[in-house]
């Protein structure tokens, strides 16, 4: 059987993944300090599952609405803004990202997309048979991330570009989109006819800077995206959603053609969403001890990481960007971490170029997470 390139064929495991995986076959512990799956830290709350076999009985009827069920996108637009005809759910927002590209892209077109940045987003382009093309997105300590606007400006230009990607804050640079940045990307997108894509599934963690949303944005095609993985700390219920906006001029002709791809698919599980307006109900307690969670592992980072290391601004989000002495290379480091016993993601892994960079997770228990920062500084030191 002959893969197709889009598939991956032919791709390996890089060397860090092969030493983790050779580890943990050999039964040796690993501490996993880049591990952002929630329900692995005690966050969400079993209510979710209770709203939803609570509505099960519900569900016993197929339904199909290509947006997904009207009480569920009646409840987003209440919480939320806009009209439920704004509103698509589909399974996850990564699914959304294909029916996106699909909606937008021919194949051999491109989406411009942040480095560094969220890298699920260059597959799931390539599974669309569609290009990515970076910009970057530079640090400058302690004032944050900003985009290189000059350079997108250059990227979105290039007329094979028919999306901009922008997540928001992003992954794993925690940076929120600053108001004259998304000015700057709506009149660029409005004048290069790109649509825009907003992934703002962190936008309620705020950190270090102060929350914003793009939803309802009116001066080019927007899609935000936003779902109950990060909301509700629950992945595994299985509920995204996009809302559309912009010039009412396009809007029919979007809606037409999104109703369409959905159509297809209809993967929407009924129970979860007809739980929905009960699950965005539960969120602000999810959100409230969560953010407490990230909060307190980001102060442990600093007490114990900061001086001689750097810890990085952090808007917002799950994710946390260190930087240690460049003692080694990063291959070497991420070998050194796995000796100690730690799972480290290198700052390579989302196009950090800069060495020595290493993304965490702010979401294990504090406990963990902070004997884990003092194990790293230990492994670090050690290589002086
Ligand atoms: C920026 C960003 N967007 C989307 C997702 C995926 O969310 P979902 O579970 O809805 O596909 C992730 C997952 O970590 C993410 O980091």
């Amino acid at each position: 059987m002959v893969l197709a390139r889009r598939a991956g064929a032919g791709e390996q495991p890089n060397q860090a993944t092969v030493l983790r995986a050779r580890r943990l076959a050999a039964g040796l512990p690993v501490l996993d300090l880049s591990d952002s799956n929630p329900t692995r830290h005690g966050l969400g709350t079993p209510d979710a599952l209770a709203a939803i076999a609570q509505a099960a009985p519900r569900a016993g009827a197929y339904e199909p609405d290509p947006r997904g069920a009207l009480v569920a996108r009646t409840a987003l637009a209440a919480t939320r803004g806009g009209s439920p005809e704004d509103y698509w759910l589909a399974a996850s927002t990564s699914e959304l990202y294909g029916w996106l590209l699909t909606l937008l892209a021919d194949p051999g077109d491109l989406v411009a997309v942040p480095a560094p940045g969220y890298p699920l987003v260059e597959p799931l382009a390539r599974f669309s048979g569609v290009g990515t093309l970076t910009y970057p997105v530079h640090y400058l300590h302690p004032y944050g991330w900003s985009l290189d606007l000059a350079r997108l400006d250059a990227v979105v230009e290039d007329p094979r570009v028919r999306v901009l990607v922008l997540v928001s804050p992003g992954n794993p640079t925690g940076a929120y989109l600053q108001p004259a940045e998304v000015a700057h990307v709506v009149d660029l997108c409005a004048r290069t006819g790109t649509a825009l894509v907003i992934d703002e599934v962190f936008a309620p963690y705020p950190l270090d800077g102060a929350p914003s949303s793009q939803a309802g944005t009116t001066g080019c095609l927007t899609f935000v995206l936003d779902g109950l993985s990060k909301l509700l700390c629950a992945p595994q219920l299985k509920l995204g959603w996009v809302r559309v906006s912009g010039p009412a001029a396009q809007l029919d002709e979007v809606r037409r053609g999104l109703d369409q791809v959905a159509d297809a698919a209809l993967s929407v599980g009924a129970p979860v969403a007809l739980a929905l307006p009960t699950l965005l109900d539960l969120a602000p307690q999810v959100v409230a001890a969560t953010g407490d969670r990230l909060r307190a592992n980001l102060a442990a980072a600093r007490r114990v990481l900061d001086e001689p290391y750097r810890v990085r601004r952090c808007d917002g989000g799950w994710s946390l960007v260190v930087d240690v002495p460049r003692y080694v290379s990063d291959d070497e480091l991420t070998a050194a971490l796995l000796d100690a016993g730690l799972w480290v993601h290198p700052g390579w892994f989302y196009d950090l170029v800069s060495p020595g960079a290493l993304v965490l997770s702010l979401l294990p228990r504090p406990s963990a997470f902070e004997d884990g920062c003092r194990r790293l500084r230990s492994a670090v030191d050690a290589l002086a």
